[in-house]
């Protein structure tokens, strides 16, 4: 019989936990027990799982004996508080939050671009950022064949990067607006409904909001290039579940053509060419949502830059941002015979 995995998920009635249910799920992933787990307030309440309901248990350091594998995502503080006591509990973590990212000794993993570095692990693994994982989908495969030198990256993320409430407040925001009632923003710190802003994170010394801070670094780590430059602007978009992100490279060497990139994210995994100028077809937030590939579009030479390719793309943000790309890092694990 094949080997099976007792699986925990923390943040299970999450935005983010209730994808990795139905990724379990879709994906067959060989799961023995499945525990989950969310904050007092669930505990007791029951989610369903493939025609069964499961009692929902409280997060506590004692929640993981036996568990193989932990998807975690509830939060930075809970992953500080509670993953440590999963991975001495024997358990592979896989976590969502920024808490573990830039920790050197946790690797940092998207698997198309870098799965070997899971290999050496001390029982935490982190998930990295939704915007960094959807950039690194296009920009890391083009990055292999031909190095790059800088990335000049906008963003256009959507209200699901805040979790359900944050989608819950779009909706009602939206409403709201058209019945002509009040709004009054809960989530997020200014109206969303029929407007964007700046992405709601602290601001720090250079300038630059966490987020933006956050796409910098992780891309820095994942690539193996400490260097790399990097810039980014972040801004939250009126969108459900989707990210979109304009993307700017500029190569260490000659520039590759168009066509060269467009066969090179044709035949790599994970993302998928929209871009038909005819019908001025490009990727868009509303045909990425629920899929797990990454769209890649608007690919052109920069006129502006001899050595620099533009690029647009949209992902899932709950799924290769974030589920997804958890449930595959430990598929990886997996597959390599390292859990
Ligand atoms: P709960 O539903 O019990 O509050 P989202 O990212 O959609 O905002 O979801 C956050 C997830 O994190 C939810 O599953 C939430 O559970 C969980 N969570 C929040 N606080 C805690 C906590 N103190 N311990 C464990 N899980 C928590």
């Amino acid at each position: 019989m094949a080997k099976t995995y007792n699986v925990a998920v923390v943040g299970a009635t999450g935005a983010v936990g209730i994808e990795f249910l139905k990724l379990i799920k879709d994906r067959h992933f060989p799961i023995g027990e499945l525990r989950l787990l969310a904050s007092s307030r669930s505990a007791g309440k029951t989610l369903e799982f493939d025609g069964q309901q499961i009692t929902i248990g409280e997060t506590t350091k004692d929640s993981f004996s036996g568990v193989d594998i932990a998807f975690f995502s509830a939060g930075g503080g809970r992953s500080l508080e509670f993953a440590p006591a999963a991975a001495e509990a024997g358990a592979i973590v896989v976590d969502n939050s920024s808490a573990y990212r830039m920790d050197p000794t946790v690797p940092l993993i998207v698997p198309e671009i870098n799965m070997e570095d899971a290999k050496v692990n001390h029982g935490i693994i982190a998930n990295p950022n939704c915007s960094t994982i959807i950039m690194l989908m296009a920009v890391g495969p083009i990055h292999k064949k031909w190095p790059v030198k800088r990335i000049i990256v906008s963003t256009y993320q959507s209200t699901s990067g805040a979790g359900a409430a944050g989608m819950e407040e779009l909706v009602n925001q939206t409403h709201a607006y058209l019945n002509g009632d009040p709004i009054t923003p809960k989530v997020f710190p200014h109206q969303i409904a029929f407007n964007l802003f700046s992405h709601n994170t602290k601001i720090n010394e250079y300038g630059y909001n966490e987020e933006e801070w956050k796409m910098v670094c992780e891309t820095q780590k994942i690539l193996h290039v400490a260097d790399m430059a990097v810039t980014a602007t972040c801004v939250r978009v009126p969108i459900l579940r989707a990210h979109s992100e304009s993307i700017n490279i500029e190569f260490e060497g000659e520039r590759p053509s168009v066509e060269q990139i467009r066969a090179l994210i044709d035949e790599s995994a994970g993302v998928e060419v929209v871009d038909d100028a005819a019908m001025n077809h490009f990727p868009m937030p509303l045909e990425a949502s629920g899929k797990y590939d990454v769209l890649v579009g608007r690919i052109r030479h920069d006129i502006s830059n001899a050595k620099a390719v533009d690029l647009f793309v949209s992902g899932d943000q709950l799924l290769k941002g974030a589920a997804l790309n958890g449930i595959q890092i430990a598929e990886g694990m997996i597959q390599q015979g390292w859990i």
